[in-house]
C-alpha cells in the first residue's frame, strides 16, 4: 500500500524542487569524498563572510573536538539581517501571531534591524560585552527573537530557558552558565492563560547574586516586583537607545549560544554551538529540507526555548531572508482549528509542527481541519519524536490532502540542525522513516559493543564523522561531552537513539536507547524528576520510567519508595505530583505515581530499571531474568499494586 501512496507523494511534490535524486545522491557523495570542497562551496553560498577562512575543519572526535570554517569572521546577525536590508529591507521578516486570534504583527527586515540594534545597544550600556552570557526567559513575542540577535550582534552567549520552567530550573540555568543580565517579560500569555515570567525570574534571582541587569518586556502590563538599580524597562531603555550598533566581528568558532538539555545521568547539560558552522547548518537545512525561496510565508510551531526554535524559527529562516511565524499560543486554543485558521489568515505556505501535537488535533476529528481551506500550504514537516504512520497518514491526507510532501526530520539539540530527513520532490516517502541522511552527515549502525552492523538491521545510531553544527562542548564541562557522546563508541558521535535500516537503506528511528524521556516532544532525563521526588520530606527513594502514552508519545510513570513513618495517600500523590511540576516544570508532572515498599536492585545496589518499566507498561510475560535481585519478592509486589493504564 505504502508503495503507491509513495509514487503519489513523489509526484505531488508541488515543491520547487531545489534538488531532484540524482542530484542529491551526487551532492551527498561529493559531501563525503570532498567534504572541504563541498563545505567551503555551500559556506560562500549561504554565508557573508567578513573574512574567509583559513582551514574549512579539522576535528578529533576522540577528544570530541570539532572545528568549522577556521579563522574565518562574521556576525551571526547581519547574516540574518543587515545583508538583507539595501534590497529587501521592507519584506517581512517575522509575522507574530498572538494567542489572541486578534492579535498579530508584522515585522520587517528594516524595524527587524532597528529593535536589534536598539537592544543590543541597552545591553552594551549594561555592561554586557563579547563573551558574556546572557540568560532569555520569554514568551513567544517577537522580543525573544531580537534578544537572541542582538546578543548576537554584540558576541554575548545567549542561553534561552523555556518559559514553562521552573524558578529552580531557571536559577539552575543561570548559575551554571554564570549569566550576568537576563531578559523577560511581565508575563507570558498562552492558551488563554499567562505564566508569571518575572515572579519567577525574582525566585530564581535569590540565589544568584551575580545577575546585575533584569530587562522585562511589557507583554500584559501586571504590576511586577522593582528593583531599580537591576530591573530595565525594555520599552523606556530601547526607545531611549541609539538604533545603529556595530555589529562584533566574530571568530566562526566563537560561541553563539547555550542551550540546556537533558541527558540520562545528572544535571542538564548546557550544549554549546558556535558561529560559522551551526548558522550555516541552519541555513542550508532550511532551504534545502523546506524547498525555501524568499516570499514564501513559513511556520514552525516550536517554541524559542528549545532548539527548533533556535535553527528553525529564527537562524535559519532568517539567515535565508524567509517570513517566519513566531506563534505564542498552542493548537488547541481557542479551539482545535487554531493552526488551520492561522495558516488561512497568514496564507501559510510550508507548516512544520510536533507529533504530539498532530495526534492530539487528530484525536478531535477531521471537522476542525476540514472549516479551513489550507490552500496555501505546499509542504509538511516533523520533528521531535518518532511519528507514528497513522499521525503520518493523517497529516497527509486529511491537512496535506495528498499534495503535500512530509518532511520528518531526525535531529537533536546537540547537532543543531536536520540530519537525517527527506528533501521534498526528491526523496520518496515512507510514513514513519525520517529517510536519508542530509549532506556530509554519516549515519552508522553499532551493536552494544561496537560493531557497525551493514544492510538492513537495527542498532544504535551513531555518526560517523564531524559535521558543521556539531555540539562543540558541554559548557563548563567538556568531560562530560567525551563522556557523553564520545566514549561509547571509539571516534563516532553517539546519538542515544536507537534506528532500523531497511533495505533501501532508509533510517526508522525507534527512540531513544538511554534513561531519556520524550514527553511531548519534550526531552525529560529519568535522573531529573527523581532527583526532583527525593527532595521531598516524604520521598525516601524515586525510580521514573515512561510508558507508552497515545498522545504524548510517552508519559512518566514513578515509582516512589515513601520516608519511614510515611502514610501513603491519595492526597500525598496529588502533592508529589505537583511538587515534580513545581520542581522541574509543568511538562514533567508524572501521569501515574505508585508506592513501591522496595524497589528491585542488584546485588550492587543498582535499580533495574528494566524491570520497572515492563511492570509499568504492562508487559509482565517478558519481565526477564530477574534472578540477580537482591530480593526478587519486591517484584511480586509492584505487580499486584501496578497502575492500571490504557
Ligand atoms: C527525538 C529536537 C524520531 C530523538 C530536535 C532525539 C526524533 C531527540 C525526531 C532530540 C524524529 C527528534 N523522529 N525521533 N524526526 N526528531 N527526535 O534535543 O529521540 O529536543 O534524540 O531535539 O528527539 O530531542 P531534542
Amino acid at each position: 500500500m505504502y508503495a503507491i501512496e509513495n509514487h503519489k507523494v513523489s509526484e505531488s511534490a508541488r515543491a520547487h524542487t531545489h534538488l531532484d535524486d540524482a542530484t542529491y545522491q551526487r551532492m551527498y557523495r561529493q559531501s563525503l569524498e570532498q567534504p572541504d570542497q563541498f563545505w567551503a562551496e555551500q559556506a560562500e553560498r549561504f554565508l557573508t563572510w567578513d573574512k574567509r577562512w583559513s582551514k574549512v575543519h579539522e576535528s578529533d572526535l576522540s577528544k570530541g573536538q570539532a572545528a568549522w570554517f577556521i579563522d574565518g569572521k562574521l556576525n551571526v546577525s547581519v547574516n540574518c539581517i543587515d545583508r538583507h536590508l539595501a534590497e529587501h529591507g521592507d519584506e517581512i521578516a517575522i509575522i507574530w501571531e498572538g494567542d489572541d486570534p486578534s492579535q498579530d504583527a508584522r515585522i520587517s527586515y528594516r524595524e527587524l534591524h532597528d529593535k536589534v540594534c536598539r537592544l543590543a545597544n541597552v545591553l552594551k550600556a549594561r555592561g554586557v560585552s563579547k563573551g558574556d552570557r546572557v540568560c532569555l526567559y520569554m514568551p513567544m513575542i517577537p522580543e525573544a527573537a531580537y534578544a537572541m540577535l542582538a546578543c548576537a550582534r554584540i558576541g554575548a552567549v545567549h542561553s534561552v530557558v523555556f518559559g514553562g520552567f521552573s524558578p529552580d530550573a531557571l536559577r539552575d540555568r543561570i548559575l551554571d552558565a554564570d549569566c550576568r543580565a537576563v531578559i523577560t517579560a511581565d508575563e507570558g500569555v498562552r492558551g488563554g492563560k499567562t505564566v508569571p515570567l518575572k515572579v519567577n525570574v525574582e525566585k530564581a534571582l535569590k540565589d544568584c547574586p551575580d545577575v546585575h541587569t533584569v530587562i522585562t518586556v511589557k507583554r500584559t502590563g501586571a504590576d511586577v516586583a522593582w528593583d531599580e538599580k537591576r530591573d530595565v524597562c525594555y520599552t523606556e531603555a530601547t526607545s531611549a537607545a541609539s538604533n545603529q550598533c556595530a555589529p562584533e566581528p566574530m571568530d566562526s568558532e566563537d560561541p553563539l549560544f547555550i542551550l540546556y538539555t537533558s541527558g540520562s545521568t545528572g544535571k542538564p547539560k548546557g550544549v554549546l554551538h558556535t558561529t560559522g558552522g551551526y548558522l550555516l547548518m541552519a541555513a542550508m537545512t532550511h532551504y534545502y529540507v523546506f524547498d525555501y525561496v524568499p516570499g514564501e510565508v513559513y511556520w514552525c510551531t516550536a517554541d524559542v526555548g528549545w532548539i527548533t526554535g533556535h535553527s528553525y524559527i529564527v537562524y535559519g529562516p532568517l539567515c535565508n531572508r524567509a517570513t517566519t511565524v513566531l506563534f505564542e499560543g498552542v493548537p488547541t486554543y481557542p479551539d482545535a482549528s487554531r493552526c488551520w485558521q492561522v495558516i488561512d489568515k497568514h496564507q501559510i505556505n510550508i507548516f512544520y509542527t510536533a507529533p504530539t501535537a498532530l495526534r492530539a488535533l487528530m484525536a478531535k476529528g477531521d471537522a476542525p481541519v476540514k472549516s479551513s481551506s489550507r490552500a496555501s500550504l505546499r509542504l509538511l514537516g516533523s520533528v521531535g519524536e518518532p511519528i507514528n504512520p497513522e499521525a503520518w497518514e493523517w497529516y497527509y491526507h486529511v491537512v496535506g490532502e495528498q499534495r503535500c510532501p512530509i518532511v520528518d526530520t531526525w535531529w537533536q539539540t546537540e547537532t543543531g540542525a536536520a540530519m537525517i530527513t527527506p528533501l521534498p520532490g526528491c526523496t520518496l516517502l515512507k510514513p514513519g522513516s525520517a529517510t536519508r541522511p542530509f549532506f556530509g552527515v554519516e549515519p552508522a549502525l553499532y551493536d552494544p559493543e561496537g560493531n557497525e552492523l551493514e544492510g538492513p538491521t537495527s542498532g544504535n545510531l551513531v555518526i560517523k564523522r564531524s559535521w558543521p553544527s556539531q555540539i562543540r562542548t558541554v559548557y563548563g564541562d567538556h568531560q562530560r561531552l567525551i563522556d557523553t557522546y564520545f566514549n561509547t563508541y571509539k571516534n563516532v558521535y553517539f546519538t542515544g537513539d536507537g534506528a532500523r535500516r531497511d533495505e533501501d537503506g532508509y533510517y526508522w528511528i525507534t527512540g531513544r536507547v538511554d534513561d531519556v524521556l520524550n514527553v511531548s516532544g519534550h526531552r525529560i532525563g529519568t535522573a531529573e524528576v527523581e532527583s526532583a521526588l527525593v527532595l521531598h520530606d516524604a520521598v525516601a527513594e524515586a525510580a521514573v520510567v515512561g510508558c507508552p502514552h497515545d498522545i504524548k508519545g510517552q508519559c512518566i510513570y514513578v515509582y516512589v519508595t515513601p520516608m519511614n513513618g510515611v502514610t501513603p495517600s491519595e492526597e500525598l500523590v496529588k502533592e508529589l505530583k505537583a511538587f515534580v511540576a513545581d520542581q522541574v516544570g509543568a511538562f514533567a508532572r508524572p501521569e501515574f505515581m505508585q508506592w513501591a515498599p522496595g524497589l528491585p536492585k542488584t546485588r550492587s545496589g543498582k535499580i533495574m530499571r528494566r524491570i520497572l518499566r515492563k511492570i509499568a507498561c504492562n508487559e509482565l510475560d517478558s519481565l526477564g531474568d530477574t534472578s540477580t535481585l537482591a530480593d526478587p519478592a519486591v517484584v511480586q509486589d509492584l505487580i499486584a499494586n501496578r497502575i492500571e493504564h490504557a
